[in-house]
């Protein structure tokens, strides 16, 4: 049996720091988090998991906390941190949107947040893409062929046509990461050209062998739109009726991002009356979004229920990386991947 006494130094210092870090306490405001966080943050701190969603249980649980474990759904803002108290200092979202956290409220209480990018870009590419094929070709249109009995019997080489991706040109409003994965994928689509726009030109953009544009000659030139900016103020509503106005009535618009990036009820006149061809969209507002909405009643519209990051592989990786920042946060080292302030 090994005596306190003949403890090695390096032991006793890895002990130390796991009771120095007992006493930080955890909130995981998400009860089916992937186990990897769990166990890596009970490792070290005290945790606690909400019994039930929503924003009560946080309320309930968040008092005394210097952690914060949430997600896309979790809204972080000055009524919740004055619950939680003063000694919150890190927050880790198992997101890569923080745009349900109020900067200004974490940078004024000087509190640290990290968030889970790369990770997810190409879960979140795969879903953009499979979305562009299924708009494209028409699949909602033509499932409800099938399942109504609508699928005519003669060969009509006029029925169900869609768009090519080879030979198209492509738009996307963001070049970041998951904006970048999706050009990747689409080069082995063999397209013409790819068109992005954002707040520069990037050096991946030119590796890419893509082209920096202003929105309105991406929004008129595009054959593809494939939304891959983050919510902002400025980019909040920013494709409007003007903007699918002035899309090819051939265009198919794509968006992975977040539902308020789009006027939705624009969107939806445009897609009634022809002024672009089809849409595929993993965000929308509200979401969940009612089963009674107009999006769901027209045939040219794909819709998945924001499943961009949803593979076991992708979620639990999410997992793992937020539950490092929350402990690098705690023990005061630089997060991993953190958010600027
Ligand atoms: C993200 O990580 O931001 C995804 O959209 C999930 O919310």
């Amino acid at each position: 049996m090994i005596s306190k006494s003949s403890w090695h130094p390096l032991l006793l210092t890895l002990l130390l720091t796991t009771v120095e870090m007992k006493k930080f306490k955890v909130l995981i405001t998400n009860p089916n988090v992937p186990r990897v966080a769990y166990d890596l943050l009970t490792q070290a701190c005290d945790v606690v998991t909400n019994q039930g969603y929503g924003r009560n249980y946080t309320l309930e649980n968040i008092k005394g906390v210097d952690a914060l474990f949430c997600d896309s759904q979790a809204k972080v803002d000055k009524e919740l941190l004055d619950v939680a108290g003063s000694q919150l200092k890190v927050i880790g979202t198992m997101s890569a949107g923080y745009n349900h956290i109020d900067l200004n409220e974490l940078k004024s209480r000087d509190i640290k947040l990290g968030n889970t990018p790369v990770v997810l870009d190409e879960a979140v590419a795969d879903v953009a893409m499979m979305l562009a094929m299924a708009a494209s070709r028409r699949l909602t249109e033509g499932r409800r062929h099938i399942e109504q009995n609508t699928w005519p019997s003669d060969w009509d080489p006029q029925w169900m046509l869609g768009q090519d991706i080879a030979g198209s040109t492509i738009g996307i409003i963001g070049l970041g990461n998951i904006g970048q994965s999706i050009a990747k994928r689409l080069k082995g689509f063999d397209v013409a050209k790819i068109l992005y726009t954002g707040h520069r030109e990037k050096p991946e953009g030119k590796a890419l062998g893509a082209e920096f544009v202003n929105l309105d000659t991406l929004n008129k030139n595009s054959d593809f739109i494939f939304v891959a900016a983050p919510l902002t103020n400025e980019t909040n509503q920013m494709c409007n009726s003007d903007f699918f106005a002035k899309m090819k009535k051939t265009g198919v618009f794509i968006n992975i991002s977040r539902g308020q990036l789009v006027d939705q009820e624009a969107l939806i006149s445009a897609l009634k009356n022809g002024e672009i061809f089809a849409a595929g969209l993993d965000v929308m507002t509200p979401e969940p979004l009612p089963a009674d909405s107009e999006l769901l009643k027209l045939s040219n519209v794909v819709l998945t229920p924001h499943i961009g990051s949803a593979t076991l592989n992708t979620r639990n990786e999410m997992a793992r990386l937020t539950a490092q920042n929350i402990l690098r946060g705690l023990g005061g080292e630089e997060m991993f991947t953190p958010v600027k302030l």
